[in-house]
C-alpha cells in the first residue's frame, strides 16, 4: 500500500485529530441540541438490522472525516480484493474467502481461476446428510442405538463461533438431543461430558482445521480411548467424525474416509462457523435452520460490498469503533446483549477482534502508527448493570460500548423482554447524559458525568438468519479496521510463542534447566505436585 492510503498518514487521519479536539468538549446532549436529525442521520438499517450510532460523540463533520478514511484508505477497493479471493493474508500467502462458506452454490466464485463453490458445496451436502440422518432418527451409535448426544471438541475458532451460536439459538435446537463442547485442556470439560454421556449413543465431532492444536489432540485421544475400551474400533469408527485441513494427521488419528469434513487454508478459524466447523450446530439445529443462518450471514455480505459506505452496517459500526479507539482513546469496548441467548457472543468476539486486530505491526512488518484493537469485553446487560456498569457509569477510563437487542422474546416471555429493552435503552440514555443536576447538589458520589458513547444494534428476534447477519457484522467491522490500521487480520502469530514454550517444558521435563524467568514457579509446582 502506498503511505499516503496509511490510515494515520491519511488527510482524514490529521483533520479528525483537531476535530476530536473540537469535540471533546462537546456533551452528547448537546450534539443533539445541536441537530433535530440527529436520530435520523446516524442510524442506517440493512437487512433487518437497525443501527444507531446517535450516542457516539460524532456530530456530521467527524462522520464525514470518518468516511473521508474509509475513502482514503481505499476501503472500497480493499473490500473488492477480499470478496474476489486475492491473497489478503499476506504473511500465510492465503486469501480469505469465509464469504464462499455462505454464497448460493449456484454463485461461482473463483480462487486462483477456479471456482471455489462446488467444494464449498460438496461439505455442505455432507453436513446436510449428517443433520437429516441425526434428525430422522437414522444416525446411529456402533450398537445400532440412535445418537442423542454430540460432543464437540475444538478449541478457539473450532469452538467458540459453534458454542455462540448453538447457545443463540437453543430454541431451535433438536428436542432431546444433548449437546457439549469440550474445548480447554484441564480436562474439566471432558470429564463433565463423559460422566453425562452414553457411549453407545453419542456423536464426537473434532474440529481442527490443522489438527495438531494439543489441546484438541488431547481432548480427543481421551475421547477415543474411553470409547475404544467401551465398543472397541467399531465404536470409533462410527461416533467419530472429524473437521480438518489435515488428512494426514487423520489418519493417524484413525478418522475413518467416510467421516471426514474438508476445510481449506483459505478459511480463517476465527472466521469459520459458517463452514464444516458448523457441523455441531447444523446437527443441533437442523438443516433447514443451518441454510437460514447462511443466508443471513450472506444477505451481510452482498450489503457490505453494494451499500454505498454512509449506508454500510459493517463500515459504520467499524468508523465508529475507530472513532473511539484512535480519537476518544477508549482502549476497551464492551458488548452487552440484551439476550441471555447470546452470553457467549462477547467471548465469540474477544476472539474474532483481538486475535485479528491486536497487532503491532503493519501488514509489511512496520510498526504501527496508532492503536490497534481495543481490549473487547462483556456480559448479558440485565447481569452486568449487577456488576461492572458501575465502572461504565463512573469510573477513570473511557470505555465504548455495543448494545445488542432483539424486540421479540423466543420463550414466549414477551413482558419480561420488553422489560430488558427498556433497561438497555435506559442504560444507553444514562451513559449518554449523564445526570447534570446530580452533580450540581454537591455530592460527588452521585454525579454522573455522562459523555459514554455507545453504539445500538436492533433487531426484530434472535433466529438463525439474524445470528448469520450478526456474525458478518461483525467480521466486516473487523476487516474495515484492519484496512485503516493496516494490520493482517487473518493471521495470528501472537499466539505461536506460548504454544512452543509450552511444548518445551513438556518436553525437556526435568533434563533442562529452566530459566530464571519461570524457575520459581515451576519449582513450586513440582514440589506441590510431587
Ligand atoms: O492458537 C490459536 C489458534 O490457532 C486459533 O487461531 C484457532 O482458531 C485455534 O487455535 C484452533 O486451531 P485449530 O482449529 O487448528 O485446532
Amino acid at each position: 500500500m502506498s503511505e499516503e492510503s496509511y490510515g494515520p498518514r491519511t488527510e482524514a487521519w490529521a483533520a479528525l485529530a483537531r476535530h476530536a479536539g473540537v469535540l471533546e468538549r462537546v456533551p452528547i446532549v448537546e450534539l443533539f441540541d445541536r441537530d433535530p436529525q440527529r436520530g435520523r442521520r446516524f442510524s442506517a438499517e440493512a437487512e433487518g438490522l437497525w443501527l444507531d450510532l446517535s450516542r457516539q460523540r460524532l456530530d456530521s463533520r467527524a462522520l464525514q472525516l470518518l468516511l473521508e478514511l474509509a475513502e482514503q484508505t481505499r476501503l472500497p477497493d480493499r473490500i473488492e480484493r477480499m470478496l474476489s479471493g486475492e491473497r489478503i493474508n499476506n504473511t500465510e500467502d492465503r486469501a480469505a474467502l469465509h464469504v464462499a462458506l455462505r454464497r448460493p452454490a449456484a454463485r461461482p466464485l473463483a480462487l486462483d481461476g477456479e471456482d471455489v463453490m462446488p467444494l464449498v458445496e460438496a461439505e455442505r451436502e455432507k453436513m446436510r446428510a449428517l443433520a437429516d440422518s441425526l434428525h430422522g432418527g437414522s444416525l446411529k451409535g456402533y450398537t445400532d442405538r440412535r445418537i442423542t448426544d454430540i460432543v464437540n471438541i475444538g478449541i478457539g475458532g473450532s469452538d467458540l463461533g459453534v458454542v455462540m451460536a448453538a447457545e443463540a439459538l437453543q430454541g431451535y435446537r433438536l428436542p432431546g438431543l444433548g449437546v457439549h463442547f469440550v474445548s480447554s485442556v484441564d480436562g474439566v470439560q471432558l470429564d463433565r461430558a463423559l460422566r453425562t454421556v452414553d457411549p453407545e449413543t453419542t456423536l464426537f465431532v473434532v474440529c481442527s482445521k490443522t489438527f495438531t492444536t494439543s489441546e484438541t489432540l488431547t481432548n480427543a485421544r481421551g475421547v477415543r480411548e474411553w470409547l475404544l475400551q467401551r465398543g472397541g474400533a467399531d465404536a470409533v469408527a462410527a461416533q467419530f467424525v472429524a473437521v480438518s485441513t489435515n488428512h494426514r494427521a487423520m489418519d493417524d488419528f484413525g478418522v475413518a474416509q467416510g467421516r471426514r469434513l474438508d476445510l481449506w487454508d483459505w478459511v480463517g478459524g476465527r472466521y469459520s462457523v459458517c463452514s464444516a466447523v458448523g457441523l455441531v450446530l447444523a446437527l443441533a439445529i437442523g438443516w433447514q435452520n443451518f441454510a437460514e443462518f447462511l443466508a443471513g450471514a450472506n444477505q451481510i455480505d452482498e450489503h457490505f460490498r453494494s451499500a454505498p459506505m454512509d449506508r454500510n452496517l459493517p463500515v459504520l459500526l467499524a468508523l465508529a469503533g475507530i472513532w473511539n479507539r484512535n480519537f476518544l482513546g477508549a482502549a476497551n469496548h464492551a458488548v452487552l446483549p440484551y439476550d441471555q441467548h447470546l452470553h457467549r457472543l462477547p467471548a465469540y468476539l474477544q476472539q474474532l477482534e483481538m486475535e485479528s486486530n491486536g497487532k503491532s505491526v503493519r501488514r509489511g512488518g512496520e510498526p504501527v502508527e496508532c492503536a490497534t484493537a481495543p481490549v473487547i469485553w462483556g456480559e448479558p446487560g440485565s447481569n452486568a448493570q449487577h456488576s461492572f456498569y458501575q465502572l461504565l457509569h463512573q469510573g477513570t477510563d473511557p470505555v465504548s460500548a455495543d448494545f445488542l437487542m432483539p424486540v421479540r422474546s423466543l420463550v414466549d416471555r414477551q413482558e419480561q423482554q420488553d422489560l430488558a429493552a427498556i433497561n438497555c435503552l435506559a442504560q444507553a440514555w444514562a451513559l449518554a447524559s449523564g445526570d447534570p443536576a446530580a452533580g450540581s447538589n454537591a455530592d460527588p458520589h452521585r454525579n454522573y458525568a455522562g459523555n459514554r458513547p455507545t453504539s445500538l444494534i436492533l433487531f426484530r428476534q434472535l433466529d438463525p438468519a439474524t445470528l448469520g447477519k450478526l456474525i458478518a457484522l461483525y467480521e466486516h467491522k473487523v476487516f474495515t479496521q484492519g484496512v485503516i490500521w493496516d494490520v493482517n487480520s487473518f493471521d495470528q502469530w501472537g499466539v505461536e510463542l506460548g504454544k512452543r514454550l509450552a511444548s518445551r517444558l513438556q518436553d525437556s521435563g526435568t533434563s533442562e534447566a529452566p530459566p530464571p524467568i519461570i524457575e520459581p514457579a515451576l519449582a513450586k509446582w513440582r514440589s506441590w505436585r510431587g
